[in-house]
């Protein structure tokens, strides 16, 4: 009974449409005590301070006494039913004993770029209960055929400078009022309260439509990658942080690099990026084994090194990114393996899912491990030559004890040790030598499928032993190589 009910959790979970609602995370409300730069809302002896300069627009959830405030120039106060604000009538109010200097944040720096800014999910009720879906940075941020949000009852201030000047989107709702038209906008736009919200050059436009091409459309924020990425990073000194493996990967559309897979798709004429999502979903990652893996999935621009492949009219592709929990040596590992068993899933069952051949990279903490293995093993090599020398030397000594007749052991038996000592060295040669196991291919398959196969177990043994080393498989012309 469990398992057909986690099969629909998990169906609903990741979504079957493209829909992609994003909703923006900071707000300037009054009571929200990250606002206030003693980190508390501001009680009724306190003197509360807006800055005269500050254009900002400020939802109010509740009732306050005051004694002293000072409001800006330019903003204004939105107040809930019932909300507002009374002059402090010295009655007791308890932890506001004593009086200070309050000051409410800035809210100029927020950017609309800005990917940690923002709430992405594949439907309103998976935002409601904070299933956020994992996504590369250009896509954390609204794409062109998104649904954007700015939550009921919450006053915001957003910084909306883009490098195109105009950001497309499918919709936007304002504090519960939600917009399709272009037109409708635009009058908004106009409003006081949208001065306050929104500023710096920018626009928005309205699709009001979905994705209309069933292979996926790109996000269309690649022209604000550097601002997005500068907003990404602008706590840490525009720095990366040092991804734990040799080699890490720079998935396209993300600012930094990662520990993990990719598996990128080349495709044709009849792919349905939904269909295959659902099949990589339901295949592998609803798999209890898989938690603690992420996904993204979406078609990006371009940066596929396919090499030897017919070119093709569009240089679109679909990016798959994983990534695991795994620390230490162990990081990527897992996401590796899932990528591993798409890619021999696609060798399989590629080409009815329109997929014509499939990259994979990866990166893990391991390729570290296998480096520093392979010293450990030329180390134990040397060390063994060594020790073969000095053994010679020993059985020399006792060769010439013994014929001397001061020892009277068996010299075969410093030779069975001499074998043992080169049988111990063996495994250890061995164990670079990754086999790779992967149930889909233990079913029976069509003679094409096997050739796809085999350049696949092929690719994999070389990636066994190189870092990051490109992985490459296409059935389709794997099978008129062999026939021609
Ligand atoms: C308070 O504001 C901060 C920054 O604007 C935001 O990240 C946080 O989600 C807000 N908290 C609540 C409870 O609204």
């Amino acid at each position: 009974m469990k398992a057909p009910l986690s099969f629909f959790i998990f169906f609903c979970l990741l979504g079957t449409s493209s829909a992609m609602y994003k909703q923006w995370i900071p707000n300037t409300n009054f009571e929200n005590t990250s606002n206030w730069d003693k980190g508390r809302v501001p009680c009724a002896r306190d003197l509360i301070l807006f800055d005269s300069n500050e254009a900002v627009s400020v939802f109010v959830q509740a009732t306050h006494s005051l004694t002293d405030m000072y409001i800006p120039l330019n903003g204004e106060f939105i107040m809930a039913p019932g909300a507002g604000f009374a002059a402090f009538d010295d009655s007791y109010d308890p932890g506001c004993e004593t009086a200070s200097k309050v000051t409410f944040n800035t809210a100029e720096n927020y950017q609309w770029y800005d990917p940690t800014l923002w709430h992405g999910a594949t439907s309103l009720e998976n935002l409601d209960q904070g299933k956020y879906i994992f996504s590369v940075d250009e896509e954390r941020v609204p794409c062109q055929y998104d649904d954007v949000i700015f939550p009921p009852e919450t006053s915001f201030r957003v910084n909306i400078a883009s490098s195109e000047q105009m950001i497309q989107l499918r919709s936007i709702a304002i504090m519960g009022q939600k917009f399709t038209s272009d037109s409708h906008l635009t009058e908004y736009m106009q409003s006081h309260s949208a001065k306050l919200q929104f500023h710096g050059p920018g626009t928005f436009r309205l699709s009001n439509t979905r994705c209309p091409d069933k292979s996926g459309c790109e996000c269309g924020n690649t022209a604000d990658h550097d601002r997005i990425c500068a907003a990404l990073l602008q706590n840490s000194g525009n720095q990366c942080p040092v991804a734990a493996c040799k080699d890490p990967l720079k998935p396209v559309g993300h600012c930094c690099e990662i520990c993990g897979a990719t598996v990128s798709l080349e495709y044709f004429t009849g792919f349905d990026i939904e269909v295959y999502q659902n099949r990589v979903l339901h295949t592998f990652l609803s798999l209890p084994k898989n938690a603690g893996i992420q996904m993204a999935i979406s078609k990006v621009n371009g940066s596929l090194a396919f090499l030897g492949t017919v070119q093709r009219n569009s240089v679109s592709s679909i990016q798959i990114v994983l990534i695991d929990n795994r620390t230490g040596s162990q990081i990527g590992t897992h996401a590796e393996q899932l990528a591993k068993d798409i890619m021999g899933d696609i060798a399989e069952h590629g080409e009815s899912f329109g997929i014509a051949a499939g990259h994979l990279q990866a990166a893990t903490g391991s390729n570290w491990n296998a480096q520093r293995t392979n010293g450990h093993a030329t180390a134990t090599i040397a060390g063994t030559v060594v020790g073969v020398v000095l053994l010679l030397l020993l059985l020399g000594i006792v060769l010439l004890l013994y014929r001397k007749g001061i020892l009277r052991s068996h010299p075969s038996l410093h030779l069975n040790f001499f074998w043992k000592r080169k049988y111990d060295l063996d495994p250890s040669e061995q164990s670079n030598d990754t086999g790779f196991d992967n149930p889909m291919f233990d079913t029976e398959s069509t003679p094409t499928a096997s050739a796809g196969m085999c350049s696949v177990e092929e690719t994999l043994e070389k990636i066994g032993s190189r870092n990051s080393e490109l992985y490459y498989i296409n059935p389709l012309y794997d099978e008129t190589e062999l026939s021609a």
